[in-house]
């Protein structure tokens, strides 16, 4: 624990470092709320494609630990640019340079709170050791779904393939552009552009929780796992990029009463076993 930093005594006299710390302060204000949490989602979103923390090397160097192996005024010039530190014969990046077969991190322009959460990300890591650290798979950007998960999110939604903790389909209740025959139901809201509404950052947390009203019954106790999160988010970030019109929401009556079987279904009634008829979810 270190709270000895809090405890009034004078810190070591270095001139420059109140400066710096009331400029940082003063231009981001925020990099002293944000987090782990952040860091972890930047860097799923940034740096995952290459780099893993502790899982071993990947296109990148493992960066387990690495503000424990290497000075942070490095690391931090590093990550801006690693092309001009290689270039200017730094002996550290050319190494790395050497070991990654010749690839060139592309320069990664992070803003100051960006860098403190995923720093802190870092940190957090290193101090809750190797194995710790892997990358949430919901994270990932919804736009960045491959073609597969997309068709996986369809199907989860559609329900003709089951949510592993048995919650209900999501078309029960809600329509997206271009799904099922009959369209979905409409006891909730169209889905088609919830993604554009929401955003990336809007709609990960609510598949995480699905805790409004009407659906926290039913999904508290059957969440969709980490991996079904991902492919309902990519399958509706594919709905809401698909350029068209979305139809007029539907309200058909009976669609209502579908949802609201469903809902009825989930929260008390027993529903017999689930069938495996993909038109009757
Ligand atoms: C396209 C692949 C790629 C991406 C994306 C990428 N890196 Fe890298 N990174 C590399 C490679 C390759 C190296 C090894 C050095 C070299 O060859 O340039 C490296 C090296 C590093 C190092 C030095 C590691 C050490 O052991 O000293 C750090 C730190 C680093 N990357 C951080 C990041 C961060 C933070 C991000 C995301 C914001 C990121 N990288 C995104 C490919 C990548
Ligand atoms: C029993 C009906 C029902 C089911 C099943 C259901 N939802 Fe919902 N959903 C609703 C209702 C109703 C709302 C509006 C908020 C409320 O009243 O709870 C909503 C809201 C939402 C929203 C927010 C939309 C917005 O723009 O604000 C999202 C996203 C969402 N649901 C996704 C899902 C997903 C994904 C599933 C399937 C895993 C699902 N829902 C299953 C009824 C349902």
């Amino acid at each position: 624990m270190r709270t000895q930093a809090q405890g009034g005594r004078p810190r070591p006299a270095h001139r420059f470092v109140p400066v710096v710390q009331l400029l940082a302060m003063l231009s981001a204000p925020a990099a002293l709320a944000q987090g782990a949490p952040q860091g972890a989602q930047l860097f799923t979103q940034r740096c995952a494609s290459c780099h893993s923390v502790g899982e071993g090397d990947r296109v990148g160097p493992d960066l387990h630990g690495v503000l424990e192996r290497r000075d942070e005024a490095w690391v931090t010039r590093f990550i801006q640019s690693p092309g001009s530190l290689i270039d200017a014969g730094d002996p550290v990046a050319n190494e790395l340079l050497k070991k990654f077969n010749g690839i060139r991190m592309p320069d990664q322009s992070l803003n100051d709170t960006e860098r403190a959460s995923l720093y802190a990300f870092f940190r957090d890591c290193a101090a809750k050791g190797k194995g710790a650290c892997k990358p949430s798979p919901a994270a990932k950007m919804g736009t960045d779904a491959t073609q597969e998960e997309v068709a996986r999110g369809r199907r989860l939604f559609e329900g003709s393939e089951p949510l592993t903790h048995g919650g209900p389909a999501c078309i029960g209740c809600h329509d997206v552009r271009g799904i099922g025959v009959a369209g979905g139901g409409t006891l909730g809201p169209n889905l088609t552009f919830a993604f554009a509404r929401k955003g990336e950052r809007g709609l990960t947390p609510l598949l995480a929780k699905l805790d409004t009203p009407l659906m926290a019954p039913l999904y508290a106790k059957a969440p969709l796992t980490e991996e079904e999160q991902y492919a309902v988010k990519a399958y509706l970030a594919d709905a809401s990029r698909d350029g068209g019109k979305p139809r007029q929401d539907r309200d058909f009556f009976y669609l209502g009463i579908v949802g609201l079987a469903v809902a009825l279904g989930f929260i008390g009634l027993v529903w017999g076993p689930r069938g495996k008829d993909p038109h009757h979810p």
